[in-house]
């Protein structure tokens, strides 16, 4: 018997040194010291044994117990170290590499400019007003002077839904269209933005849909010096404190007096450059006074009260702001271009 446990003693401290893994020692000390374990089934042979040698017997397998339970808690706590170690450089993170950036989009140069020059007229107390894209003949033009066979039209020809439906050519609609939400000649200072649309070719300077900011005020006394001056703020603050305004007369159905409106040249302030083809000038606007008319028609006393109006391009002045020479970038979507925004 003592024999015998010296023998398990033995192939179980061999066994305990070759564990390698926790689950593997927890396997040995099952098979050694559990409760179905070879320790414990030797102890059940002891009832065979005589009297005087069973207190000797079991002095050996207490003892071959506790030696062994103390080699496997020593082991136990040599494989969870090694374990932790492992893990720890296995899940190693290097905390000083730079992080990955991520690139946050902006908005186009188009809706940069827009809020630009919606920002210069809403801190002059402008309104901003909108109007619908596929607009009616009546809105688009009859409203605005414009009636039918016209010979004005030819130069806004678009593209009809049907006779009397169309995408819009200008912005001037809008005004029509707020001028009847007023009564009792109730002053107007609106500013309308948007998209429209013309039958035209796709090249540096002309695109079959492009972006407008329509401008009207009305009150009693209101001047083409008002006009001139509100024109001449908004030209400064957005061109710069240098820039001067230069009026032209021209022809709109739907104002009179009507001006074409120049700033001096961005490029070259006035002596002549590429940009402005040497002139100093660059056209950025069209305007005028309301005709009484159009203020007629759509519910307002020209007797009581007058009014200006004015439309620009945005892409024209998206170009000027800019420095760009085609207009198309503003719509390829090249990130290489948009990004530098
Ligand atoms: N609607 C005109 C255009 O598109 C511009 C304009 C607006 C002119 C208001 C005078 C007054 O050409």
């Amino acid at each position: 018997m003592e024999q015998q446990i010296k023998n398990l003693r033995e192939r179980a401290q061999g066994a305990i040194k070759n564990s390698s893994t926790l689950k593997e020692l927890d396997d040995v000390r099952v098979k050694f010291l559990g409760k179905k374990g070879e320790l414990t089934s030797l102890l059940r042979g002891m009832s065979q044994l005589s009297a005087e040698e069973r207190p000797l017997v079991g002095k050996f397998v207490n003892e071959a117990r506790a030696q062994l339970e103390t080699l496997i808690a020593e082991k136990n706590s040599e494989l969870k170290a090694a374990e932790l170690e492992k893990k720890l450089t296995s899940e190693k993170i290097d905390v000083t590499l730079s992080g990955r950036r991520v690139h946050d989009g902006h908005l186009h140069p188009l809706t940069l400019t827009l809020n630009r020059v919606k920002e210069i007229f809403v801190s002059m107390g402008y309104s901003v007003e909108e109007g619908p894209e596929v607009e009616t003949d009546y809105y688009n033009f009859e409203a605005l002077n414009l009636p039918k066979d016209h010979p004005a039209r030819d130069m806004q020809d678009s593209f009809y839904i049907t006779e009397e439906i169309l995408l819009r050519t200008q912005t001037s609609p809008v005004q029509a269209r707020t001028m009847e939400r007023h009564k009792n000649n109730e002053p107007i200072r609106m500013i309308a933005p948007g998209r429209v649309y013309r039958r035209d070719d796709y090249d540096a300077s002309h695109s079959p849909m492009f972006t407008q900011v329509e401008g009207l005020v009305i009150d009693k006394g209101i001047s083409f010096a008002d006009l001139k001056g509100t024109l001449e703020d908004f030209s400064k603050k957005i061109f710069g404190e240098k820039t001067k305004i230069r009026l032209r007369p021209s022809f709109f159905p739907f104002t009179e007096p009507s001006a074409e409106v120049d700033v001096s040249c961005v490029m070259c302030h006035g002596s002549g450059c590429k940009v402005c083809q040497g002139t100093g000038w660059l056209e950025i606007l069209g305007a005028g006074m309301v005709h009484p008319d159009v203020l007629k028609m759509s519910g307002y006393d020209p007797e009581e009260v007058s009014g200006f109006a004015f439309g620009m391009g945005i892409e024209r002045i998206a170009m000027l702001t800019y420095g760009l020479d085609d207009m198309r970038l503003l719509y390829d979507n090249d990130v290489r271009f948009l990004k530098q925004f």
